[in-house]
């Protein structure tokens, strides 16, 4: 979900409307302001959908300098005009806007309706507007109601609450969920994400979980749920409008995957070290002598970041030969994990908001483990856990649907096998092998890219298909993993990843002229067996689409072919991964589906 905040000069609903629809990728089920007028009184607008629904019906005459936003991603309670934030108190006095969940939601609840409170909407949000308007009846201060209203739940949230009787400001608190405050000139924001700032302001604080913030159009005072003040320096953000807008392409996605060549090109900037064959990682804060304890390495994502893990395991071990596995954070946390202490953890996430991989995080802490970060967003809540790490530095990722900052990942990827294979048994030589192949990877994903409308074309002929198949082996299988991903997350076609190797064990009934399958298949010494396994898909009227190199002969199997360029063979997956991006995006387009905002998901998910 997310929330904006505005107080200052202007007026703040056009504010806050431009500032939802940045945040629109957060979650687009509903969405809804509130805005402060004079003599104590609030308008409130809320309607299900997209913001550009919200902003409709917004009166043009709505006047206030005050005001909060929010746009949902709904955990409790179905998409709703009831259940959108704001959430009101029963006499509206009190409005908030809130992203996380409360655990003790239902509890509350109860205890209100037995105290005659009228419940509006399904949503654990709105026990929080009750209570902190209770609350408020016997306090002095909006921000004294909140603390009361706060120590009586339990859960993660971000909240930013207005009050009509306190009308000059604006009380935000944080637990597990990010929030950021906007520093301008005589006036302030707030909002869970920066994108929703910048095109007011790059000065910004952060708030820390168990900090709270009042906010008024001249300053903040930031304390915590102790009352203790805490003393906070505004940082500049490096994010500019211009990365946030489409620049004329159709769809963010698009943009994304055609940002690659030069985002890989900075992101490898100053990282290369020629003279020792082997990367330069500053931000993992590590001795070469800790990096060669390290017996095995764990990673840790949750989606598309968890299949890039599982190409960076596989990395990992071709290149350091250190035993190297991934597995979804989200299952890792809850399974009473061994923490080892010669083990380096890593956790993988374009946001570094994900609470499941948050949580992972945290846990291997506090059983003594040490973890470093793969993340973009800088400032985050996982990059700032992390004990180090590597920015990832793709900028910003506004489409669901993750592209550039996978690619990323997976360089990431190669950069620390390359500096833990450096100091284990990758020789000098072979170092360096993979440092001209790192350097070769901008100009191969360009020429990937110039190939699209092959790849446009092949994507539209899978448009048709209810079902589909992504089969590769070893390497091939996490391309495979995240091409269905990306597939099913934005056409809603059932895709499945397969290894090839496993097809003729079971999958291969399913196989017909309807249901395609894209096979991955890279010049590598599998390449024979990964060509048989096309001809038995062939051989029962399967239809194919294979993704493969120039060298490799499809002889007389008939298929879609896609060529990319060949790097040296563990970096290959990386290129492998790019057209099956470009498959998911021209297959979506043929279908018209809204590619940036695909129903149900969110761009990260900061609940459990
Ligand atoms: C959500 C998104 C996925 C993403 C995952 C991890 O589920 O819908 O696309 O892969 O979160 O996000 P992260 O920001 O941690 O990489």
């Amino acid at each position: 979900c997310g929330i904006v905040g505005y107080i200052g000069a202007q007026q703040a609903a056009p504010i806050l409307l431009e500032g939802l629809g940045r945040l629109e990728y957060r979650g687009y089920d509903s969405a809804g302001i509130a805005v402060l007028g004079g003599r104590g009184t609030v308008k409130v607008v809320r309607r299900v959908g997209r913001v550009h629904a919200l902003a409709a019906a917004v009166p043009a005459r709505i006047a206030g300098r005050v005001g909060i936003g929010h746009t949902r991603w709904a955990t409790h309670g179905a998409p709703s005009e009831a259940n959108a934030h704001p959430q009101p108190s029963a006499d509206g006095r009190i409005q908030v806007v809130h992203n996380g969940i409360i655990d003790n939601a239902a509890e509350l609840r109860a205890r209100l309706a037995t105290e005659g409170v009228d419940l509006a909407s399904d949503t654990d949000t709105e026990v929080l507007a009750h209570l902190i308007a209770g609350a408020a009846r016997t306090r002095d201060t909006l921000e004294a109601a909140v603390l009361a209203a706060l120590a009586q739940v339990t859960g993660t949230y971000a909240i930013a609450v207005v009050d009509t009787a306190t009308p000059d400001r604006i009380v935000v608190a944080r637990n597990g969920s990010p929030l950021v405050i906007g520093v301008g000139e005589r006036e302030m924001f707030v909002a869970s994400d920066v994108s929703a700032l910048v095109r007011h302001t790059s000065s910004v604080v952060h708030l820390e979980d168990g900090e709270l913030a009042s906010v008024t159009a001249t300053g903040f005072r930031t304390f915590t749920r102790e009352r203790d003040d805490v003393a906070k320096t505004p940082t500049t953000v490096e994010l500019t409008v211009e990365e946030l807008e489409l620049a004329g392409h159709d769809h963010f996605m698009h943009k994304e995957i055609h940002e690659q060549p030069s985002s890989v090109e900075r992101m490898l900037g100053g990282r290369l070290d020629d003279r020792f064959g082997s990367a330069r990682l500053d931000g993992l804060r590590m001795e070469l002598r800790e990096l060669r304890g390290f017996r095995r390495v764990k990673v840790l994502g949750c989606g598309s970041a968890y299949y890039v893990g599982q190409l960076g395991a596989t990395l990992i071990e071709d290149l350091a030969r250190v035993p190297a596995d991934a597995e979804p954070a989200s299952e890792f946390r809850y399974r009473n994990p061994v923490i080892e202490p010669d083990t380096l953890y890593v956790a993988v996430s374009q946001s570094g908001e994900t609470a499941d991989t948050l949580f992972a995080v945290r846990e291997i802490q506090r059983k003594g483990g040490r973890v470093v970060g793969l993340v973009n967003v800088v400032g985050s809540s996982i990059a700032r856990q992390c004990d180090g790490g590597i920015y990832l530095h793709a900028g910003p990722e506004v489409s669901v649907a993750s592209t550039k900052a996978l690619t990323h990942m997976a360089v990431g990827f190669a950069l620390l096998a390359l500096a833990l294979g450096r100091v284990h048994d990758l020789s000098h030589a072979d170092g360096a092998r993979i440092l001209a192949g790192l350097q070769a990877l901008p100009g191969q994903i360009a020429e990937i890219l110039a190939d699209e409308e092959t790849i446009a074309e092949a994507g539209r002929r899978l448009a048709d298909a209810r079902s589909l198949f992504f089969i590769g082996r070893v390497r091939g299988y996490p391309v495979a993993r995240e091409a269905a991903q990306k597939f099913k997350e934005i056409t809603y076609r059932h895709a499945e990843a397969y290894p090839s190797s496993e097809l003729k064990h079971g999958p291969l009934a399913l196989i017909d002229a309807d249901l395609p399958t894209v096979a991955v298949v890279p010049d590598d010494d599998l390449v024979e067996r990964n060509l048989a396994a096309a001809h038995e898909i062939r051989a029962r009227g399967g239809r194919l689409t294979v993704i493969t190199h120039p060298g490799v002969d499809l002889g007389d199997l008939e298929a879609d072919r896609i060529t990319v360029p060949r790097n040296e063979r563990e970096l290959d997956p990386i290129l492998l991964t790019i057209p099956t991006q470009l498959l998911a995006y021209h297959a979506a387009r043929a279908l018209g589906e809204d590619i940036d905002r695909p129903r149900n998901l969110a761009k990260s998910v900061t609940v459990e």
